[in-house]
């Protein structure tokens, strides 16, 4: 019996690639996304697998919690979740909408936590395959300091760092690999979604194809962090030496439109 990998945000960027990539490592595929017609567009591409296509939206709160009876409905078990789904907002904080603030805390933190509380109890009870089980959380390079401009973005993906680390240590030794991604500016529609498309973060990005992969990589390793891209990882060290105060008003600088 294959495992199953259960990929939030599959409908574009990151998680499409994160889905390509578990197809051809073996894993039967779950696809979740608010976009129907992208998702039943990538189960054609993936012709030959076993993908089921759920249609969610992961910003109402209890979501995660629908999603997971839709898929004890459809009587399958998850033995790796891809915490991928999330999106940013470029702003001043008290400028933009907190409704839309709100839903991204609802996808970025809230859902990542209830998906993963949810679907542990499967991926604990699962047998060991030869390929792993386990939970990849997404989180960003812009959890290593503060974002003024996106400031609920970056603290909400410091949460996402914080809270899987923690949990990779309460899991090791059990079989059961959590991965942190920490991708940099990766060319995706993220930018667009954020209307961050004006600012100094696209100056420079990786492909999704290249960031999904290190993802996958690490986590087959059973790493703790993935943080991927030469750059990005001298940038994140960096970032560790300096001053936070430093670190934001650089980060204050790359957030702002030009
Ligand atoms: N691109 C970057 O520079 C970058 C850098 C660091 C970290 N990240 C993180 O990487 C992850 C993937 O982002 P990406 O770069 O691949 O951006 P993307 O191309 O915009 O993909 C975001 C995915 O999340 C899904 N999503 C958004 N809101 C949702 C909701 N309410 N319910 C369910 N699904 C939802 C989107 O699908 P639908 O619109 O179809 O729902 C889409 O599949 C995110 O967590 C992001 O924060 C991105």
């Amino acid at each position: 019996m294959r495992p199953t990998a259960l990929i939030t945000g599959a409908s574009g960027g990151i998680g499409y690639e994160f889905a390509h990539l578990f197809a051809k490592a073996g894993y039967n595929l779950i696809l979740v996304a608010r976009s129907e017609d992208k998702l039943e567009k990538l189960r054609q591409e993936l012709e030959g697998h076993t993908v089921t296509v759920i249609p969610h939206d992961l910003s109402e709160p209890g979501a995660a919690g629908v999603l997971f009876e839709k898929v004890q409905e459809l009587e399958l078990t998850v033995e790796v979740l891809v915490n991928n789904a999330g999106f940013g907002l470029n702003g001043p904080f008290d400028e933009l909408p907190l409704i839309d603030q709100q839903k991204m805390l609802q996808v970025n933190v809230n859902a990542l936590t209830e998906l993963t509380h949810y679907f542990l109890e499967d991926i604990k009870a699962a047998p060991l395959y030869d390929i792993p089980k386990g939970i990849i959380n997404v989180a960003s390079t812009a959890a290593f300091q503060p974002g003024p401009l996106m400031a609920v973005y970056y603290a909400s993906k410091a949460y996402v760092l914080s809270f899987t680390e923690a949990l990779h240590e309460e899991l090791r030794g059990t079989g059961i690999t959590v991965s942190t991604l920490c991708p940099g500016a990766t060319d995706t529609d993220f930018f667009k979604t954020a209307k961050a498309e004006n600012t100094k973060l696209v100056d420079r990005t990786m492909s999704p194809q290249d960031v999904a992969k290190a993802g996958f990589l690490g986590f087959v390793k059973g790493k703790r962090v993935v943080v991927p891209g030469g750059a990005n990882q001298s940038l994140a060290y960096a970032t560790k030496l300096m001053p936070r105060s430093v670190a934001a008003r650089i980060a204050h600088y790359v957030d702002k439109a030009d």
